[in-house]
């Protein structure tokens, strides 16, 4: 019995494999490397010491998703893999749609097909949209404002539609606030291709000299200094929530969508002060406008994920700082083999 991961070459997907493999769960990992590298997995096995039974295979390619199903005896999936980046999406929304979607469409079926009804979907906050409701809590209406966040919220309904169809299936759509940070050891961590989206990157590579100066988005948001406000979660506190809701799924029928996060905001500004501290690296910033489709304040309300999964984040924005800066700082050039 293995669990499968879809994605798993990627940042919260390699994070999650040292957790499975430290907590001796077999798995079976597939990824397209459209958006990660094959060192990633190596440093995996150095971590954890152990095997990783990896297919270069597209979430697209039917056949090829079918041989993994039919060589190994799967009992649940990890869904990670898909695209992400909110602008790309605008500009290329068929992409993102037959990537998101069809790939994901593709592994319902053979799930089913293969009797493998145990599933923990990779949501987002994204979902709540411009919703200034802060702490979210998981029964808010959706809605979203770009076509990445719409392939969450469509592949949210189509499994809730799936489970109406069969009460049997045992589904956790898991929305996360932001990830950040790094394994401990600093050997993974994120890739980001190009000129970084998400501020934890820009700030790393803004620390090593990659990048001039950090560019804040808006100051006069309603927030304690003008900074948006977000709820930063640690990536292997991210990655040990995936476990609790394996288990979760093990034990009820059902499909719940679960925030998670720390249930805690910080500001930009804030994020610059303790990283700037954690790590004794000045970043230099200059204000600019706001971003277009960002709000001012979004965190997460994370009672229903203590309640159901047991689960809480533990690691602080100190921690998250650090231990991004360690990743960043022994790699500069993200994957380069060694
Ligand atoms: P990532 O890009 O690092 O990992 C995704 C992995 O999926 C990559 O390794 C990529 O190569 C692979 N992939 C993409 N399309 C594929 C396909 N058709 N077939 C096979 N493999 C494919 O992203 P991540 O940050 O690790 O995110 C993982 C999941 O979590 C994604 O679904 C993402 O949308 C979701 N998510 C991420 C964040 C975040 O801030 N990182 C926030 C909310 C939700
Ligand atoms: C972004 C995405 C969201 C996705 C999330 C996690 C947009 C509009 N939203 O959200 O869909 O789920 O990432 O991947 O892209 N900031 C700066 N300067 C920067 C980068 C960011 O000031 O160079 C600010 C932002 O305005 C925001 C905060 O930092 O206030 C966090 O930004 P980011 O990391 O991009 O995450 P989100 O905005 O939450």
């Amino acid at each position: 019995m293995a669990v499968l991961v879809t994605g798993g070459a990627g940042y919260i997907g390699s994070h999650t494999l040292v957790e499975l493999l430290e907590a001796s769960i077999d798995v079976v990992v597939v990824d397209n490397y459209s958006n990660s590298k094959p060192e990633a997995l190596n440093r995996v096995k150095r971590i954890t010491g152990k095997d990783v039974t990896f297919y270069e295979v597209d979430l697209l390619d039917e056949k090829g998703m079918e041989a993994v199903f039919k060589k190994h005896d799967i009992e649940a999936v990890i869904h990670f893999a898909g695209l992400k980046a909110v602008g790309e999406s605008v500009a290329l929304p068929l992409s993102y749609y037959h990537n998101n979607i069809t790939g994901s469409l593709i592994l319902f079926k053979l799930m089913n097909q293969y009797g493998v009804k145990k599933l923990v979907f990779s949501s987002s906050a994204t979902v709540y949209g411009l919703s200034n409701l802060s702490p979210l809590i998981e029964d808010l209406p959706l809605s979203t404002t770009n076509p990445y966040g719409t392939t969450k919220w469509m592949i949210e309904k189509i499994l809730e539609d799936i489970y109406q169809a069969d009460p049997t299936w045992q589904i956790v759509l898991l929305r996360y606030f932001n990830p950040i940070g790094a394994h401990e050891s600093g050997l993974i961590g994120e890739d980001p291709s190009g000129i970084p989206n998400n501020l934890m990157p820009y700030v790393t590579q803004v620390g090593i000299g990659k990048r001039k100066q950090l560019g804040i988005f808006g100051k006069d948001y309603d927030t304690p200094d003008g900074t948006g406000v977000r709820d930063y979660i640690h990536v292997v506190d991210l990655a040990k929530g995936h476990l609790s809701a394996l288990a979760y799924t093990t034990t009820q029928q059902g499909i719940e969508a679960i925030n998670l996060g720390t249930g805690k905001g910080h500001s930009v500004l804030e994020v610059i002060k303790t990283f700037e501290k954690a790590n004794d690296v000045k970043i230099p910033y200059t204000f600019m406008d706001r971003r277009p489709g960002d709000i001012g304040t979004c965190y997460a309300d994370v009672s229903k994920a203590k309640e159901l999964l047991g689960w809480e984040a533990k690691r602080s924005l100190e921690d998250m700082c650090r231990d991004a800066w360690r990743w960043q700082s022994m790699y500069p050039e993200d994957y380069v083999n060694d």
